[in-house]
């Protein structure tokens, strides 16, 4: 076991928002001999061979000069990699979980239901106390477009298939998901919005998708579509798609990312009654399921192979 555990070595943790202990279960679980310390306990900082991390402090990885593979605690990367006190060389992982991809699949299919059976619009009528029928529409009459068909886009756009939805998918290079019309590239981006009565946002903040959703963008918005975004507050102007909700041109949103997070107090979105706003946690990563894709990767890492989903720095994502 000893022996082991040096050729393993100690994974380090880091995150204030997840539970160390319920990752430490999960990865001992599938991998006995791996040593796994919380940053905060850590002895020996030579040991280190791997790092599990969401959002370290500056200078986190500095302190480890035997340090073989950074797991990134999370789907998104933007964080990560953006960083310039990355060390050179060290492959960085993602959490890619099927059941992850399942949870944030859930939710996009709630959020565009919502939209869909006009929920927002008896929400209100309740709150006035009055029965404001709206006749239902037939899910082949709405078109929806996921923008971002990777392990979470690509599910949540089947499940918005098999629903009946007429669905168009965006993304960088060509996909083929049956059902879905894939269109790709940024020349095609406002044909797909100009065709789609709900738009869903599901592309990695990189440097291209930055912003990518200014004023002028979020004018191509069909009148009166719903706007779904589950990826990064910073993909969009907030300010322009809150006027454009205030408006009316967007008709209505189920925004689970910001711009600032924790949305402020006074920020205008919480007060317009057809957004719904959750605290971003569309999907999370699970111990007990991710863990087998992140030990499956230290054991080729320890075997001097390449691990598998490895970020690539210089695309963001
Ligand atoms: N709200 C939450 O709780 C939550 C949870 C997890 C993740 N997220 C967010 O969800 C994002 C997506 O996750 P994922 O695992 O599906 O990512 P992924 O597997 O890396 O897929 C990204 C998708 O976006 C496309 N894309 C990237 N850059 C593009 C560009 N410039 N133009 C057009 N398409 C582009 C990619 O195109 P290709 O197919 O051609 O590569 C791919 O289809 C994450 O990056 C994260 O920010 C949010």
């Amino acid at each position: 076991m000893a022996q082991q555990q040096q050729r393993l070595g100690t994974l380090v943790f880091y995150s204030d928002f997840d539970d160390f202990g319920a990752w430490q279960k999960a990865l001992q679980a599938q991998l006995p001999d791996l040593k796994v310390v919380h940053s905060s306990a850590l002895e020996r900082p030579e040991d280190v061979h791997y790092a599990m991390v969401w959002k370290p402090p500056e200078g986190f990885f500095q302190q480890m000069p035997n340090l073989r593979l950074i797991v990134n605690l999370g789907a998104g990367v933007d964080a990560l990699v953006s960083r310039s006190d990355l060390p050179a060389g060290i492959p960085i992982t993602r959490i890619t979980d099927p059941n992850m991809s399942r949870m944030m699949a859930g939710y996009v299919l709630f959020a565009v239901l919502r939209h869909a059976r006009d929920i927002p619009h008896f929400e209100q009528a309740q709150r006035r106390g009055e029965w404001a029928y709206r006749h239902p529409r037939s899910p082949e009459e709405i078109a929806v477009a996921v923008l971002g068909l990777g392990h979470l886009g690509a599910m949540a756009a089947s499940e918005v298939q098999r629903q009946g939805f007429r669905t168009l998918g965006w993304s960088r290079s060509q996909r083929l998901i049956e059902g879905v019309e894939c269109f790709s590239g940024i020349e095609t981006l406002d044909t797909v919005l100009g065709q789609a009565d709900i738009v869903v946002l599901m592309l990695p903040l990189t440097p291209h998708t930055k912003g990518l959703f200014d004023r002028a963008r979020l004018e191509r918005l069909r009148p009166g579509a719903a706007f779904v975004n589950v990826a990064r507050g910073a993909l969009v102007d907030q300010a322009a798609l809150t006027a454009l909700l205030q408006s009316g041109h967007i008709g209505s949103a189920t925004l689970d990312v910001f711009e600032r997070e924790p949305l402020p107090a006074d920020d205008p979105l919480w007060g317009i009654p057809q957004v719904l706003i959750t605290p971003h946690l569309a999907s999370v990563a699970i111990p007990s399921s991710s863990a087998r894709q992140i030990a499956a990767n230290i054991l080729r890492v320890a075997e001097g192979e390449e691990p598998m989903d490895v970020v690539d720095p210089g695309r963001g994502y």
